[in-house]
């Protein structure tokens, strides 16, 4: 600091002197006035406001997910974001405990650092452009918090503006600061707008294209009743791939990885008695990672189960399977054929191969190409697609629910399909269903279905 400058802030001192206020109590006063409003606009909001508070902590909830509070999202977004960083992100400890601590350090040692005299705005730029490109991007980060992380595109935009153009310019800025200092400090300003207007950018086209948030709960069931339904639509998608329609597959096949291995049936007094309904959830929720059942609880899965989810299921498998209850009457699989009539894929066939086929046949699995989650799909996925031919008794599909499985015509001792389900026969009622609905030309809707009639069904030939 110079003689003239050290004169200057002297006298300036001497005029507020002059003037008659002290730090004591004139200032002290205005600050407690200032302290008090705070206090009080704090109390009413607390009082007419307040927080909307989560339910109750439940310590048996397995598909409970945390958030941190609001204010500490943009550290758990850098952390998202770090943690997909290929080579880096195996080294946590750097992101959760090394950046964190130099940042808290530097805020400490800004006095020793820092030691200019000067306030004007024009000679602190190097420390206000990079508090400007920090406080930017923590407001992104936190914008951008609810935004799933990944190779998506919002996902590594994220990264991008989130992580790379803040790191970037604050290595820049530095450079800047402490290498060429014969550069104008104008420079350091505007390394710091242009980052801010990139973050600023890439935040807005993060949200802009982020997926529609995934509502939590799908099913909403009240009675006992609808429970149990909702329950066996869940254990119809999720569990009948190993445990069979029934629960009573003992030997797992057509799943990858776990062909032929042998499970316990779940559907008897020996499992049914000796766990109880929170431990069966806690099967579910946990899985059995070693024997191959993977966990379903959202907090292990994104795209899992729900806590009630896993307890409609539960509620399914106890008044099915377990004989101290009393077997509820569900609603039928579909509504049963008048004479004359025809099934359609909407009424009949779609129920069908939601509960016996769909665990297996959809997207995700890649130990096959057939998948039954729409009537397009059904008609024309499949390695030996098409596995329906209107009018067709030897369709491949009906060959194999009828229990014969299709070979290799080039190599006759080669399977292509095995029988389907592989691990359990479909009832003949239902088979018959799914003929009658072939052999009259496979109409989608129930309308279509009115204008056909039904075609006398033959007994499928097995293709050599
Ligand atoms: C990928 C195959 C697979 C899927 C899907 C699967 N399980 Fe399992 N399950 C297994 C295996 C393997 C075991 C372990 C058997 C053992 O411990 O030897 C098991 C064990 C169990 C047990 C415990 C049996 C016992 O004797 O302790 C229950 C209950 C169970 N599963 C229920 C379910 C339910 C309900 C679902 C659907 C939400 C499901 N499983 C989905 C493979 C699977
Ligand atoms: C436990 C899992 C599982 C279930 C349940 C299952 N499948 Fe399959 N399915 C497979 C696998 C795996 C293949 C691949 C061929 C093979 O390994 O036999 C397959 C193949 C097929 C094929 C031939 C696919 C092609 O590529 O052209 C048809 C058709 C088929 N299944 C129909 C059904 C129908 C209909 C049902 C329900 C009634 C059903 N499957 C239930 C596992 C299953």
């Amino acid at each position: 600091m110079n003689d003239e400058s050290k004169n200057k802030i002297k006298e300036r001192y001497h005029q507020v002197i002059q003037r008659g206020e002290r730090f004591w109590p004139d200032s002290i006063f205005k600050d407690a006035i200032m302290a008090l409003a705070i206090f009080v606009i704090l109390i009413l909001l607390a009082t007419f406001i307040g927080v909307a508070s989560e339910p109750k902590a439940d310590p048996s909830d397995m598909s409970y997910v945390p958030r941190p509070e609001w204010y500490f999202l943009f550290l758990f977004k850098f952390l998202a974001i770090y943690g997909q960083i290929p080579l880096l992100g195996k080294i946590e400890w750097i992101a959760t405990v090394i950046v964190p601590s130099i940042a808290i350090i530097l805020l400490v040692l800004m006095p020793f650092l820092d030691k200019s005299p000067n306030r004007y705005y024009s000679k602190r730029i190097m420390p206000l452009s990079i508090m400007g490109v920090l406080v930017t991007s923590m407001v992104s980060l936190t914008l951008m918090a609810d935004v799933p992380t990944g190779t998506s595109l919002p996902g590594i935009l994220q990264t991008i503006g989130g992580l790379v153009i803040p790191g970037l310019a604050y290595i820049l800025i530095l450079l800047l600061a402490f290498f060429f200092k014969k550069a104008p400090a104008t420079c350091m300003a505007w390394t710091a707008v242009a980052a801010g207007v990139l973050m600023v950018g890439f935040t807005v086209a993060v949200l802009f294209l982020a997926p529609a948030p995934v509502t939590a709960e799908t099913v909403v069931a009240n009675t006992v009743i609808e429970k149990i339904q909702a329950g066996q639509d869940l254990y119809a998608v999720n569990c009948v791939e190993c445990h069979g329609e029934d629960g009573k597959v003992t030997k797992i096949e057509g799943v990858k990885g776990l062909e032929g291995k042998e499970i316990p049936a779940i559907n008897n007094n020996d499992v049914l008695y000796t766990l109880d309904d929170a431990s069966i959830g806690e099967v579910i929720a946990y899985g059995r990672p070693i024997a191959g059942m993977n966990p379903f609880g959202k907090a292990f899965n994104p795209e899992g189960l729900s806590k009630s989810e896993i307890d409609y299921i539960v509620t399914f498998m106890r008044y099915m399977w377990d004989d101290r209850f009393e077997k509820p009457v569900l609603k039928p699989l579909y509504p049963p054929l008048a004479a004359g009539e025809v099934p359609s894929y909407d009424v009949h066939i779609a129920p069908i191969f939601n509960r016996y086929c769909v665990s297996c046949h959809r997207k995700g699995k890649d130990n096959n190409n057939f998948w039954v989650t729409s009537y397009d799909e059904i008609l024309k996925t499949g390695d030996n697609a098409p596995n329906v031919i209107a009018g067709d008794a030897n369709s491949p599909l009906l060959t194999l629910i009828s229990g014969t499985p299709i070979m290799d015509p080039a190599d006759p001792t080669k399977e292509l399909a095995g029988k389907m389900p592989p691990n359990n026969n479909l009832k003949p009622d239902i088979v018959a269903v799914i003929k009658a609905w072939i052999m009259a030309g496979m109409p989608q809707t129930a309308d279509d279905a009115a204008k056909l009639t039904p075609v006398p069904v033959p007994t499928a030939t097995p293709k050599p």
